[in-house]
C-alpha cells in the first residue's frame, strides 16, 4: 500500500502541474481529495493495515494529503494571477486618462447665491412663494387698481380658473405679511412672468429679487443704506447712488434707482431697481385679509425693493441678449 500511495502522489501532482485553468482545479480537487476520492479510498484500506504499520503508515497518508492540499492551492492562485495579468495586458497604464467634464452653477444662479449671501448678512431671511398666484396677491393686496395696465390680458399670463404666474414677486411680501408679525425682514428671490415680445432684453420669464422690510421706526434712510450697501458689496466702494422719484402702485413715495459705478463700465447713470416705503393700503388689504391688526399703519412702517436678476448679470459681465441665459449653449456657460 505504502508504494500505491507514493505513486498516486506523483500522479497527483503531475496532474496539478500541468492543469490548465482554476475549473480543472476544482475537478483534480474532487477528484484526490473528495468523498469518493483517491485519498478517500487509501483512508477507509487502514483498517487492513497491521498494528505495527498503522503510524508509519497514517504519516505517510497525512503528508500525501497535504503536500497534495498545498499544490492545489497554490497552482490555483498562480491561475488565478495568470489570468488577471492576461486581462491588464492590452492596457496602457501610461496613457493620460480620460477627464470627466466638471459642471458649474448657471450664471443666474452664482449671482442669486451672492445677492441672497450678502442680504442674509444684513439680517434678511429667505422667503419663497408659489409660480402660479392669485389676482389678490399679485394685484389686489398690492393696491393695483383693477384698471391697471399690467393687470391687462395682453400683458399678465391668466390660467383658465382665473389664477395668473406671477408677474413679480411682490407677491411674496403679500403671503409673508399674511403669517408673519413686524418684525419682517425678508427677501424673496425667485421667478416672474410676463406676455413680452421676447428679444435680447426680454423673456417671458425672468429672475427677481424682492425685500421687505416692517418694523417700527422703519425710514426711507434704511431703505437707501441696505440698498447702498448691498450695491456697494456687488458692484464695489465707488458705486454711486441716485434714487429717482417714480411711481409703484404698493409704495409711497416711490424710486427708482440708479447706478453709476466703474464695474458696470462707469459713466453713465443705469437704471437698477425700484423701491419705496410700503404703502398703507397695502397693509390694511394684509390686515383684512388676517382678520387682525397685527399689522398697525399708525406704528409699523416699512421699504420694500426690487430688482431684476438677469438683468444685473448682463450689466455686470457684459452679456449683450439675454436669450444666451436660456440657450443652454455649452459655450457661452463655460465662461462663468
Ligand atoms: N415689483 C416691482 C417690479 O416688479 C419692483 C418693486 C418692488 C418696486 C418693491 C418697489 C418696491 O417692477
Amino acid at each position: 500500500m505504502e508504494s500505491q500511495i507514493e505513486s498516486f502522489r506523483t500522479e497527483a501532482l503531475a496532474a496539478i502541474a500541468s492543469a490548465a485553468d482554476e475549473a480543472q482545479i476544482e475537478s483534480l480537487r474532487v477528484q484526490f481529495l473528495g468523498k469518493g476520492g483517491g485519498l478517500t479510498a487509501f483512508s477507509d484500506r487502514m483498517r487492513e493495515v497491521s498494528k505495527e504499520d498503522k503510524p508509519r503508515i497514517g504519516k505517510i497518508l497525512n503528508e500525501t494529503r497535504s503536500s497534495v492540499t498545498t499544490a492545489l492551492d497554490e497552482k490555483r492562485s498562480l491561475l488565478v494571477a495568470q489570468s488577471e495579468s492576461l486581462a491588464f495586458e492590452g492596457i496602457d497604464v501610461s496613457l493620460p486618462g480620460t477627464a470627466a467634464p466638471v459642471g458649474a452653477l448657471h450664471p443666474i444662479t452664482q449671482l442669486m447665491d451672492r445677492a441672497i449671501s450678502i442680504f442674509r448678512r444684513m439680517g434678511f431671511a429667505l422667503a419663497d412663494g408659489p409660480d402660479i398666484e392669485t389676482e389678490w396677491h399679485c394685484f389686489d393686496a398690492l393696491n393695483t387698481p383693477a384698471d391697471h395696465p399690467a393687470r391687462n390680458e395682453a400683458d399678465t399670463f391668466y390660467m383658465p380658473d382665473g389664477r395668473l404666474l406671477r408677474t413679480h414677486t411682490s407677491t411674496i411680501q403679500i403671503r409673508t405679511m399674511q403669517h408673519c408679525a413686524p418684525p419682517v425682514r425678508i427677501i424673496a428671490p425667485g421667478a416672474a412672468y410676463r406676455r413680452d415680445e421676447v428679444d435680447a432684453t426680454h423673456l417671458a420669464q425672468f429672475n427677481q429679487m424682492e425685500g421687505l422690510y416692517v418694523d417700527e421706526n422703519v425710514t426711507l434712510g434704511d431703505l437707501r443704506g441696505t440698498l447702498e450697501y448691498f450695491f456697494r458689496e456687488l458692484f464695489g466702494k465707488d458705486a454711486e447712488f441716485r434714487f429717482r422719484p417714480h411711481f409703484f402702485p404698493f409704495t409711497e413715495p416711490s424710486f427708482e434707482v440708479d447706478i453709476k459705478a466703474a464695474a458696470l463700465g462707469g459713466g453713465r447713470w443705469l437704471e437698477i431697481a425700484g423701491c419705496g416705503m410700503v404703502d398703507p393700503a397695502v397693509i390694511e388689504a394684509v390686515n383684512a385679509k388676517r382678520g387682525d391688526r397685527a399689522l398697525d399703519p399708525e406704528r409699523h412702517s416699512g421699504f420694500a425693493f426690487g430688482f431684476g436678476i438677469d438683468r444685473l448679470a448682463m450689466i455686470m459681465s457684459g452679456v449683450p441678449d439675454i436669450r444666451l441665459f436660456t440657450d443652454s449653449d455649452q459655450r457661452f456657460l463655460a465662461q462663468f
